[in-house]
């Protein structure tokens, strides 16, 4: 099938285009990496960016697919925001959703798949919760994704949009190759298993006193590889609805604690800290509607087994995804340029930037330690004699912040200032030139060499400026 899906860059929808992959589906990736990684999609997948701001950009986009299905992950899913932005949750949760349901209708496509959430439900009458339970959410959250859910109905019932929506419980666990990497970390096992990796000192554990048999909350806890089976299995034509995917084991945070440091052999230490406003004592799924209709069978009920494949991933990516640029290629490295000189600055800067170098421009040495901390560049080209602040100022400066310690400084500079550069080349730069003598192709040679930037991009050919050197003043 070829499948459109949202959010793909994201943690549970990397996940599902991979399996997708595996099982010989077509799959393009839509995502506006918002809170996903570029890192994070799979290299067999199409990549879209998306652009929120263009009105009608998904329409085009799901147009330049025309999709068999569409698997619709992206959302903003943080329930503490949404009670203090709920805007933003209704906009992007509700409304883009919207707009991606009538490109659907627009489009034909056969099946909808949409990633709802056991906080549709709100605090359940009974446990295990079964999809025909009162739906009563607290949060714009869990309203948002509800909202949607009874739009796909009446979009069912009036356009023929065949559509599945998947009620998640805590999704959890790792693939070899995809995990968890949210920039702001809510969820439970990914927060522990950072205090085994050493990036936190301990767990918050939010309430110790509910009526569960440890005083902590129970969830039930879903691993990432068996949601995708499930999305896969929803995929078939005929099957419709709305469906529980867990695994109807609860485990209390305590448990999740003590099976994280089982796994990992260290010790987590926890603080106690009150209950969160909405946390209900215990949500586990009753998820038989999707074992019978759908005919799914979760390959990894077992928490440690979850946990294994989630401290795999973590151990193997300590500090998550690497940052890419959008079209897959390694970001730019930044360049703060220090000088004063017009002309020079805009030949170095064009033969930077055509190098693939983002280039800041400070046009005295007061104005490059304003920018220099909040920038944070990879390397600074710098003049020394300027009319304010000279350049071993802001040599000195940068040695001496804690931030700027990786920074590489090339001192571009005048023969006639022998005294200033002999104070500079004290402060031991990493390279200095004199900018009488120095020609664009060694320049950008020791810039290449300093940031270590890949053989392809070393290969690119440069130039010679065809103007007047020296520039006259
Ligand atoms: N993680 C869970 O335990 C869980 C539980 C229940 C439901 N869900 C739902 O599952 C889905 C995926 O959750 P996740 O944990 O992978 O979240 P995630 O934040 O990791 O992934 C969401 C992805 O959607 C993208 N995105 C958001 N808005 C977008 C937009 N307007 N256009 C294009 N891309 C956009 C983000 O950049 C991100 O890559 C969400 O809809 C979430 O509400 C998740």
């Amino acid at each position: 099938m070829n499948v459109f899906v949202t959010g793909g860059a994201g943690y549970i929808g990397s996940v599902c285009t991979e399996e997708l992959l595996n099982a010989g589906h077509q799959v393009t990736v839509y995502d506006n990496l918002s809170e996903g990684h570029r890192a994070a999609v799979d290299p067999r997948a199409k990549f879209i960016l998306g652009r929120p701001e263009e009105e009608g950009n998904i329409l085009a986009a799901v147009k330049s697919v025309m999709p068999d299905a569409i698997l619709h992950f992206a959302a903003f899913a943080l329930v503490g925001e949404s009670m203090t932005n709920p805007k933003k949750y209704f906009h992007n949760n509700f409304v883009n959703a919207l707009k991606l349901a009538d490109a659907a209708v627009e489009c034909g496509v056969k099946k909808f798949v949409f990633s709802s959430t056991c906080a549709t439900y709100g605090p359940p009458d009974r446990v295990p919760m079964t999809e025909d339970l009162p739906q009563r959410p607290i949060n714009p959250y869990g309203e948002s994704k509800l909202m949607f859910e009874k739009a796909l109905l009446w979009y069912q019932q009036i356009y023929g949009l065949e559509f599945i929506a998947f009620r998640y419980f805590n999704a959890a666990g790792a693939s070899d190759r995809f995990g968890e990497h949210h920039r702001i970390e809510s969820h439970l096992i990914p927060n522990v298993l950072a205090v085994a990796l050493g990036k936190k000192t301990q767990v918050e554990v939010f309430g110790t006193d509910y009526p569960t048999p440890d005083g902590t909350c129970i969830r039930d806890y879903i691993h990432i590889k068996d949601l995708a089976q499930a999305h896969i299995l929803g995929l078939r034509p005929g099957k419709s609805g709305f469906f529980n995917l867990g695994n109807g084991d609860g485990y209390s945070v305590k448990q999740v604690i003590e099976m994280c440091e089982k796994i990992t052999g260290k010790k987590i230490p926890s603080i106690a800290k009150p209950r969160r406003a909405g946390d209900p004592p215990k949500l586990v799924a009753a998820a038989n509607k999707a074992f019978t209709e759908l005919g799914w069978k979760p390959q990894y009920p077992k928490l440690e087994d979850i946990v294994k494949t989630a401290w795999s991933w973590h151990q193997k990516n300590p500090d998550g995804y690497p940052a890419l640029m959008a079209d897959g290629s390694p970001p730019k490295k930044n360049i703060l340029f220090v000088e004063d000189n017009a002309l020079i600055i805009q030949i170095y800067r064009s033969h930077l930037e055509k190098s693939g170098f983002h280039v800041e421009v400070a046009e005295d040495g007061l104005e490059a330690m304003r920018k220099l901390v909040p920038f944070k560049p990879d390397l600074v080209l710098l003049d020394l004699l300027m009319p304010k602040v000279d350049g071993t100022h802001v040599l000195k400066y940068i040695r001496e912040q804690p931030s700027l310690k990786d920074t590489k400084v090339i001192i571009l500079s005048d023969a006639t200032i022998a005294d200033a550069a002999h104070g500079a080349m004290a402060l031991k730069p990493d390279r200095a030139f004199l900018k009488s003598e120095c020609t664009l192709k060694q320049l950008l040679a020791a810039v290449r060499d300093l940031l270590k930037v890949s053989d392809a991009a070393k290969s690119a050919p440069i130039a010679e400026p065809t103007i007047q050197w020296p520039p006259a003043d």
